[in-house]
């Protein structure tokens, strides 16, 4: 497989809350067919787009009731190859959600399993006559679901899931199950997708006396299905979403001879660089890349700073998780199962000091690094819609009704209220806005290998508050360096020479004074 996807940047995508075509109020693929240039102009190589498929959406469309066929909101399978097809067109990849630890209850698999105890379908899910089985299993979903196990009234028995009630698990014990799944995968890979990113990978198991996540047969299960996706399709991209600690998300890579994913969320490193720069101390990152270990050759880490769920803290200590909720999430609307629920720009305070330092340290760490939509313009949330629903609001294009994204009178969820100001036809001109501000880190990133795929180092600074590392490549080099405090700061760099911050175009010597909250990638 070419590995462009070191040198990429991704940028994930709801179609709901994109673009209205039609003027129901809901964001559809002719919709975004129209955002594409804005995408592209970033300097993004490659959208994922959650869930497009039927589904009752009772969980973003995280809830499958047909694999096989687009959400009617969304617009047709004709819809979606002219989107993958446009977004090709203007050198765009895209890859898609593939939803394959459960489905939604209104699947027809699940129908017909519940009625009929001597369906084929019924070994497609996992049921007991207790729901007392994998009792060590936490719940996920911990607001809503009080187990893991609920009694269906027409199968006259329980049936196992991780997530909500109404998205039972598939049984990937039945083989059945899995040549089902690859013939879904087949189905979009015929179509020109570029690739998955995997949901909920550490689950597609069940064994007694374990916590059921991670288990030997779900490896074994991945490789597999990385053995169908090689033999069928070299060029298919996957990556996992398994939010673990990095020493669990190691196997994930799988090894040279039995490989799984090329690309894996790296989780960990997420809350801590939120951690780091609250706390203006950078011990939390320089830890967690301590614990993170070297991965195969060809694999690459993804990191994010936000998505379309709950900005996790499933992977901080329970100290760290309480101090994270009483610095970002003051109002207890902000905080939902093991997380908070907010965007990018209100957790750095709306300050562009801020974001920007949270920014361009993300995208100077290894990885290949993912944008959740409408953080390049510092969008807002809504801690009044419920679920995880506040970070997945329309998108905000212009000053005009509705955003510019629907001419609808009623919308899925309505617009954030400062979408006068905080929109992209309203920062295209600024220099310094959120938008602009994107589109140059993207670009000067893009100008430096070292930054997209070099080695990493850190930098001792004999400063807690100072952060920096370098990343290097032949023979090119950069030093990145991230004042976290909100005070100037007086560091010695590692060499006595002279600087060029490729962000600013200015000079620096090796003793330097930081303004606050700076940052700097120096040559
Ligand atoms: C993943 C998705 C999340 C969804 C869950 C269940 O974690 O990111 O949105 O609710 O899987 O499918």
């Amino acid at each position: 497989m070419s590995e462009w996807y070191h040198d990429s940047v991704f940028y994930e995508l709801y179609i709901r809350a994109y673009q209205d075509s039609t003027g129901n109020g809901r964001g559809d693929f002719r919709g975004a067919i129209e955002r594409l240039d804005h995408i592209k102009s970033l300097g993004v190589d490659c959208i994922w787009i959650m869930p497009h498929y039927a589904s009752p959406l009772l969980d973003g469309g995280y809830d499958i009731s047909d694999y096989r066929d687009v959400h009617p909101d969304f617009g047709t399978l004709d819809d979606f190859k002219a989107f993958l097809d446009a977004a090709h067109a203007r050198g765009l990849r895209v890859v898609t959600d593939l939803v394959m630890n459960h489905t939604s209850d209104q699947h027809p698999w699940f129908q017909a399993a519940r009625q009929d105890k001597d369906s084929p379908y019924r070994d497609y899910y996992v049921w007991s006559d207790t729901g007392t089985e994998y009792a060590e299993t936490r719940i996920i979903f911990l607001d809503v679901e009080a187990s893991n196990w609920s009694y269906d009234d027409v199968a006259g028995q329980y049936f196992w899931h991780r997530f909500y009630s109404s998205q039972p698990d598939l049984n990937y014990d039945n083989p059945k199950v899995h040549e089902e799944m690859f013939d879904v995968m087949r189905f979009w890979l015929d179509m020109g997708i570029d690739g998955f990113r995997v949901d909920a990978i550490p689950y597609l198991y069940e064994r007694e006396g374990t916590n059921c996540e991670n288990l030997p047969e779900t490896h074994l299960f991945l490789q597999k299905m990385r053995r169908m996706v090689d033999a069928e399709y070299p060029e298919c991209l996957l990556i996992a979403e398994a939010n673990m600690w990095p020493e669990e998300l190691l196997p994930y890579f799988g090894t040279a001879e039995n490989p799984e994913f090329q690309i894996c969320f790296h989780f960990p490193i997420m809350p801590r660089l939120y951690q780091a720069l609250r706390a203006q101390d950078k011990t939390a990152i320089e830890e967690i890349w301590a614990r993170t270990p070297d991965i195969p050759e060809g694999t690459s880490w993804m990191t994010f700073l936000r998505n379309h769920d709950e900005l996790t803290l499933e992977m901080v200590t329970p100290e760290v998780r309480q101090w994270m909720w009483e610095q970002y999430a003051p109002e207890p609307r902000m905080k939902q199962n093991m997380g908070i629920r907010r965007r990018l720009a209100p957790l750095m305070d709306n300050n562009k000091q801020k974001w920007f330092l949270i920014n361009a340290l993300f995208l100077s760490l290894p990885g290949v690094p993912i944008l959740y939509y409408g953080d390049e313009i510092g969008m807002s949330d809504n801690i009044w819609l419920p679920d995880r629903h506040g970070v997945r609001t329309p998108m905000q294009w212009d000053a005009s009704k509705n955003a510019g994204f629907s001419d609808a009178d009623e919308l899925y969820f309505p617009v954030i209220e400062n979408y006068r100001e905080v929109n992209v036809a309203a920062q295209e001109k600024d220099p310094t806005s959120y938008l602009n501000l994107t589109r140059r880190l993207l670009q000067v990133r893009s100008e430096q290998p070292a930054l997209r795929h070099g080695g990493f180092a850190f930098v001792e600074t004999g400063n807690t508050a100072v952060l920096a590392f370098r990343r290097f490549i032949d023979e090119q080099s950069i030093l990145c360096v991230f004042n976290l405090s909100d005070e100037e700061q007086v560091v010695m760099l590692d060499e006595k020479r002279p600087y060029r911050d490729v962000l600013s175009n200015e000079n620096a010597t090796f003793d330097i004074s930081l303004a606050p909250r700076a940052v700097h990638w120096f040559i």
